[in-house]
Formats: C-alpha cells, structure tokens, sequence
C-alpha cells in the first residue's frame, strides 16, 4: 500500500467513518447480527459499540495493523470476545459454514476484488447464515453516476482503493446471496457521489 495508505488512510477513514452521522446506520445493521459473527473489513472497530447482545464473538477481517491498534479503546470497551482473525477478505482463512453472521460496512467498495470476497463470506456463513451491510456504491440516478465515474480515479488514490461506482445489489445477487430488507437511499449531509447508500441482509 505504501506509507500514505498504512499510515494517513486508516486514520483519515477511523476519522470520517466516525462520524456521528453514520451511527444509526451502524446501529441498523448491526442490529440483527447473532452467534459467531465475521467482521469483514474491521477497520478501526467503528461497529463495535453496535454490536447487540445476541453476538457470541467476533471475528475480525482486517488488512491494517494501524486500523486495528486504532481499535485499542473500542475492543478495551466491550464484553464481547473480538480476536482479529484474518487479513484479507478475498482469501478467509475459516472452514466452510463456520458462521451464523457477517457484517460489512461502506468496506465491498475498497476490497480489489470484491467478487471473491463476496463469495468468500457466502462460503464461510452456515446455510441461512446472513450477511448485514450498509455500502455506498452506484448510484440510482444517472447524471449522478457520470460524476462517479469521473470522480473515480480521485477517489481510489485518496481513499485507499475506494471504488464510487460498484453496484452493490447486483454484486450480491450475483455472489449467489438472496437479499431481504434491502433499502437504497441517498444519506443525509453527504455528496451524492459518495452516499449512494445500500443497507440491507443478505441470507446464505
Ligand atoms: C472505508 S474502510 C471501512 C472500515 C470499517 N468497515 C468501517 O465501517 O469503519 C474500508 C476497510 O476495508 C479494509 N480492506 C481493504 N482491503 C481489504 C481486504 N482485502 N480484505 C478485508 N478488508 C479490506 C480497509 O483496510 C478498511 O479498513
């Protein structure tokens, strides 16, 4: 990643992902989260004050030593065991149906191949097993999506890989996930181009 993305982007998305305008999404999601849950793209640990009472433990997928040290206060924080358990989505180094649940959250948008790791996280999760995400993506409206696309190569260079136009539904279904709640909405106090939001469980 170099010295840009292991030292200023774990802390620029610990500080713009912590904002608190996203944590009723946070709160939404995590919400039906129950058993042995995978955390995929952990981050800085920003789920876990969400996290509900029905979660056994937690484990957590993260590429970023820096964003899990940022997580120190967070994990010192909670009663629920989180043990940082692997380092890239794209490859998960669990059995097959070793979970009951999966959390992703605005991460579908950086992992490079978000393809294998959608598969990866369908692999793992037990039959009926659900994923819960909140992702920002392509947006609905097209004028918007022209402005995504352009804005793109900007983006992926700041944000450490971060994609504006992935059509998050679409690459869910095709992964083989059956969606249910699915909500698509634009989020208050963001760019469009940036808060083109997909919230929603996707079951196993
Ligand atoms: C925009 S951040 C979101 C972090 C966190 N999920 C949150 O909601 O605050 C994207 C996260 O995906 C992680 N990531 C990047 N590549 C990944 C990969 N191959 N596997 C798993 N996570 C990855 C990044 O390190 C980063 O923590």
């Amino acid at each position: 990643m170099g010295w840009y993305g292991d030292h200023i982007v774990p802390r620029l998305v610990n500080k713009t992902c912590g904002i608190a305008l996203l944590e009723p999404l946070r709160d939404r999601v995590c919400a039906g989260l129950r058993g042995r849950v995978l955390e995929v793209g952990f981050g800085s640990g920003l789920n876990v004050p969400f996290y509900p009472r029905t979660v056994d433990d937690v484990a957590a997928v993260e590429p970023s030593d820096l964003g899990w040290k940022l997580a120190t206060d967070r994990l010192a924080d909670t009663s629920v065991p989180v043990v940082r358990s692997g380092l890239d989505g794209q490859s998960l180094p669990f059995p097959d149906n070793s979970f009951d649940s999966a959390v992703s959250t605005w991460t579908m948008c950086t992992i490079p191949d978000v393809e294998t790791a959608l598969r990866e996280v369908r692999r793992v999760l037990a039959p009926g097993g659900t994923l819960h995400f909140v992702e920002h993506g392509l947006a609905p409206d097209t004028k918007v999506q022209r402005w995504q696309h352009r804005f793109e190569p900007v983006q992926k260079a700041v944000a450490g890989g971060c994609h504006l136009t992935r059509d998050i539904p679409s690459l869910l279904d095709s992964a083989g996930f059956e969606l249910r709640d699915l909500d698509v909405f634009y989020q208050d106090g963001t760019p469009r181009i940036m808060g083109a939001l997909s919230l929603g469980v996707a079951v196993r």
